[in-house]
């Protein structure tokens, strides 16, 4: 938990709700305690009635306002546990005699094969509160409530995140759900709200059965015997032609990237999927790219497109030699080939990257790949406390890794990195990225993580690496004017995490301010207000093809939900005003789950998709 904002919240009075907060808080706070996961409920009941529709929809069709809206739930509803109701089922042919059978194990393995549920992969925990899954929400147009909608939003604002197709009939973690896009539509101070999934393999499939076919990736693995058997069931179904592997069985549900011109929703367990945004706000899945056969396996949901030369760098890892692959696409978004990194000596959890100008930068952190402790039925990535972290940094036009280097950086554990630059010269890079001081919370107790960012400075020439925190509190989530990737700059956005996975505010960072005084980097913030949380802010330029603009010169963007009232808003805050003050509130016509990952994507560029 965030030790300074957590005994602060409980002093905020609902009149404070979306006000900035004291750049000096408190510093003292119990940690967290054990169970103290801040959840209450599933709320099944909180899911729209709204029409899903899949290809039906006209791109040309005009925006349609909310026929029938959920009324947002009671605080006894929202204090209530109960178990997730029984899982829709949508069958739309005879269900056959092998699938019955494979349905009637998989529901034997959940009621008496799995061990008792932990928090982190028990449903009723998992998708509590503003977690639970959404139905698809087609064009709605929405209503700005306060302010209004600066020209440079003209566009849309697209988040991504896990939202269930079907409610887990076992184990579930917060990784593991179907990813639905939730974009908002800005057009001349007007704002139209859509919510669809992307159109996976994997959601194809289990869309056509009518129940969850294909097994979760982070849950699946619950105790030996579970673990076995869902793999004998798995490999049945596979037998039985119920889905194929080979076509992916990724989730595309961690963010998205506008790659040679073409927006992808990704995760990293599979393929790219390009999907489209129509002039009404709709979006539609085109499906998953390859790059003309030159794509394998898998790719990060953490590129990085150089602003400058427009392309994108990116890499895959996996638990077999070579455990890291770097690659990069052109500008037109052709793949270049592979390099295969064999010097990363253990599969690493790499999750994102850096790069600058000269390099891209890779962690090889304390959290793995765990191929023994999964066959033993264990989670699929665990911590090894004894391993020394490590950075390697590697010219970002490389043909092979001859030139890469690694350096120990001991007790720096990154899940994201925020940005990077060279100085000296080159002689010197600077990585700038939360470190994860709890690495053994990583899936079980994400309330647990305290997320430090940090500057760290490796000199190329000498090896020496100086690092230092540049804020005490609990960041994560955190981006950058993307003008800047790459490049040396000042100013950071970063969720404030309370605990992870909730979102209770954001902050603006000077990181700049470090070099010459240790002191705390936060120059701006505002928390939501009690019972509000947001989620990765986004950073919009406001004269984006300005080069002599300043660089915090836009709005940082969030949605925001109220958990008391039900409420969900979009958020445009003024980056360079001190208390990160509203220029605009969009109320949505639906509540939008917490996600994970969000994109701006100007009007230029969507007419080019
Ligand atoms: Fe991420």
């Amino acid at each position: 938990m965030d030790t300074l904002s957590s005994s602060f919240l409980p002093k905020l009075h609902p009149k404070y709700i979306f006000s900035p907060i004291p750049l000096s808080p408190p510093r003292t706070s119990p940690h967290p305690q054990p169970n103290s996961l801040n959840i209450s409920s599933v709320r099944i009941e909180d899911k729209p009635q709204t029409t899903t529709t899949t290809t039906t929809t006209s791109r040309r069709a005009a925006p349609q306002p909310v026929k029938k809206q959920t009324p947002p739930p009671s605080p006894q509803q929202t204090n209530t546990r109960k178990r997730p109701s029984t899982p829709k089922t949508r069958p739309t042919e005879p269900v056959s005699l092998p699938t019955t059978i494979f349905n009637v194990v998989d529901g034997f393995i959940n009621t008496f094969v799995d061990p008792p549920l932990r928090p982190s992969v028990d449903p009723r925990y998992v998708l509590s509160d503003n977690f639970a899954p959404v139905d698809e929400l087609p064009p709605t147009l929405c209503q700005v409530v306060e302010g209004s909608l600066p020209t440079c939003l003209n566009g849309a604002y697209i988040r991504n995140g896990p939202n269930p197709q079907f409610l887990p009939r076992g184990p579930y973690h917060l990784f593991d759900g179907d990813g639905m896009l939730h974009s908002i539509r800005i057009s001349d101070g007007k704002a139209t709200l859509c919510s669809r999934y992307v159109k996976t393999y994997k959601y194809k499939v289990e869309n056509k059965n009518g129940f969850s076919v294909v097994p979760n990736v982070f849950s699946g693995f619950n105790g030996l015997t579970a673990s076995a058997a869902r793999g004998a069931l798995a490999a049945a179904r596979m037998v039985a032609g119920q889905f194929n592997p080979v076509n992916g069985i990724g989730l595309a549900n961690t963010s998205l990237a506008l790659i040679g011109g073409k927006l992808y929703a990704l995760g990293e367990s599979d393929l790219p999927y390009a999907v489209e945004v129509a002039q009404n706000g709709d979006i539609y899945t085109e499906g998953r790219n390859d790059f003309d056969g030159k794509l394998f396996m898998s790719m990060t949901a953490h590129p990085k497109v150089d602003p400058d030369t427009g392309e994108a760098f990116a890499f895959r890892y996996g638990p077999m030699r070579p455990f890291l692959t770097f690659f990069r696409f052109n500008a037109d978004g052709t793949k270049q080939p592979d390099v295969p990194i064999f010097s990363m000596t253990s599969p690493s959890f790499l999750h994102d990257f850096a790069i600058t100008k000269k390099y891209a930068i890779f962690p090889e952190i304390q959290i793995g790949m765990n191929p023994m402790e999964m066959m033993a039925g264990g989670s699929p990535v665990g911590a090894n406390p004894g391993k020394v972290p490590r950075l390697g940094v590697i010219p970002r036009y490389a043909k092979d890794e001859s030139e890469m280097k690694w350096f120990d950086v001991p007790g720096f554990n990154i899940i994201h990195a925020i940005n990077g630059w060279d100085e000296d010269d080159g002689d010197t890079i600077v990585l700038v990225a939360p470190n994860i001081l709890s690495v053994e919370h990583t899936l079980e107790r994400m309330d647990l993580i305290h997320a430090s960012v940090e500057k760290v400075k490796i000199d190329l020439k000498t090896g020496i690496v100086s690092r230092h925190p540049v804020s005490s509190r609990n960041l994560d989530f955190a981006v950058i004017n993307p003008a800047y990737v790459g490049k040396k700059n000042k100013y950071v956005y970063a969720a404030i995490g309370d605990p992870m996975p909730k979102i209770s505010g954001v902050v603006k960072l000077d990181v700049s301010v470090s070099d010459s005084d240790r002191c705390d980097c936060i120059v701006a913030s505002r928390l939501y207000g009690e019972s509000c949380f947001g989620g990765e802010p986004f950073f919009v330029a406001k004269e984006p093809n300005n080069p002599s603009a300043e660089e915090d010169d836009g709005y940082v963007v969030s949605y925001v939900h109220n958990e008391k009232t039900g409420e969900s808003r979009f958020l445009v805050m003024d980056a360079k005003s001190p208390n990160l003050d509203i220029v605009a509130a969009v109320k949505l016509p639906r509540r939008v789950p917490y996600g994970f990952h969000g994109l701006f994507v100007s009007e230029n560029d969507l007419n080019k998709l």
